[in-house]
């Protein structure tokens, strides 16, 4: 009789120490991991005796992925309680974390649990806050589901919640105890999701990493091992800034910056929903770009291999015709990194160097914006 294929075990393209002023913690990347989570729990010092936790998923993840992650927490002698938000932005709110809360403590976590956050940023924020102010704070897993929490906002420990005055207005520093980023749990992601996480990756490329914007432009999908060292790769950036900079104070962090703050103007201005961040950040990028090549010297081919990239990854390069200039301009008026009439932006010299500039003001922004409404780069 043929026998069955083996299962291909679980491969880690990486495990990637993250080094935090309070504690280190690993980013495992691989193939397969969902599978070993309560295994790589058990070893983390923080997971104490009890086997308390809190699997915290949006109702989108919790269909495709908490099975596994259940029945993988279950193996290795957790009793961990479900409890689901409703997919998007809107869930991160006090009044989830309220809810998430009293949810903690109805299943019975004290002060030795652990919360294990399984889905994009939006439940890497939202649990990771909840685990930061439940008991005083008790630890969090980050289990990132999207490309963008994979490459990005699982590692460096900003946790936090939108007010209606404006996004991530309430938060916290709360590095995770372990971060487990599975790449297999991404091909269920819709191709739009898809393609606009790898905005911040390019964003990494852009600011460190001139090598990973050619390689990136090679991914495929369907390549589990390319992706996986893909995202091993941004991790490796990420950490490195963080590690610099975990607190954003010594200018290093504002890199990670770049493309954001058009990119942010462009997600207001829009309406919420209209573009993905990432959509709106690879605009943002652009913009950037634009304004670099200005100010900072950026070699025309330089923006003009960043925007073959960006077509390449599926993502959009142009201001859309009915966002009015001054209506972005009023945005990014409204932005935090906006003082005096100034804006701390980030420029890249050339494609993997990046600087904070002053010199920005309104008139370079808005000259930057009509160029790129429907212009080729010339
Ligand atoms: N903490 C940080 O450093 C940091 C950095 C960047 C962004 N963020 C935050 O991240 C949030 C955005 O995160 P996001 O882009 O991951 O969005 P998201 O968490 O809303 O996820 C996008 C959508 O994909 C679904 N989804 C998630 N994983 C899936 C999967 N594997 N298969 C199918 N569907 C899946 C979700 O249910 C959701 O509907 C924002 O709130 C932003 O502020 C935080």
């Amino acid at each position: 009789m043929p026998s069955a294929e083996p299962a291909s075990p679980p491969a880690p393209a990486g495990v990637i120490p993250v080094a935090a002023s309070r504690h280190s913690y690993a980013v495992h990347v691989g193939r397969g991991l969902l599978a070993t989570l309560g295994a790589l729990m058990r070893g983390l010092p923080q997971a104490g005796e009890g086997g308390r936790c809190a699997l915290v998923t949006d109702d989108r993840v919790q269909a495709l992925h908490a099975g596994a992650a259940l029945e993988s927490l279950r193996g290795a002698g957790f009793s961990p309680a479900l409890l689901a938000v409703p997919a998007g932005e809107a869930s991160k709110s006090l009044h989830r974390v309220e809810e998430l809360c009293e949810g903690m403590a109805a299943a019975g976590l004290d002060r030795g649990s652990l919360v294990v956050a399984l889905g994009g940023g939006v439940v890497g924020d939202l649990a990771g806050f909840a685990a930061a102010v439940f008991g005083r704070g008790i630890p969090v897993v980050q289990v990132p589901t999207t490309v963008m929490a994979q490459v990005d906002s699982s590692v460096g420990g900003k946790t936090g919640v939108n007010l209606r005055a404006g996004k991530n207005l309430v938060g916290a520093f709360h590095p995770p105890a372990l971060v487990v980023a599975d790449v297999e749990t991404l091909r269920t992601l819709p191709p739009r999701e898809w393609n606009e996480g790898w905005a911040e990756a390019a964003k990494h490329g852009v600011i460190a990493d001139r090598a990973l914007l050619n390689d990136l432009a090679r991914l495929a999908r369907s390549d589990d091992d390319a992706v996986a060292a893909m995202v091993a790769r941004n991790v490796r950036i990420k950490a490195s800034v963080v590690a610099a900079d975990e607190f954003e104070r010594a200018g290093r962090r504002e890199l990670l910056n770049f493309g954001h703050t058009l990119g942010h103007a462009l997600e207001t201005a829009a309406g919420y929903g209209t573009f993905l961040h990432g959509e709106a950040v690879a605009v943002g990028m652009m913009a950037a770009a634009r304004l670099s090549r200005r100010l900072a010297g950026l070699p025309v081919d330089d923006e003009a291999a960043l925007e073959e990239l960006l077509l390449r990854l599926g993502l959009p390069v142009r201001f859309p015709a009915g966002v009015s200039t001054d209506a972005l301009i009023e945005a990014m008026r409204r932005d935090k990194k906006f003082r005096a009439g100034r804006l701390r932006f980030v420029l890249t010299p050339r494609l993997g160097e990046a600087l904070v500039s002053d010199d920005v003001d309104e008139e370079a922004a808005r000259a930057a914006i009509g160029e790129l409404r429907a212009a080729p780069i010339e």
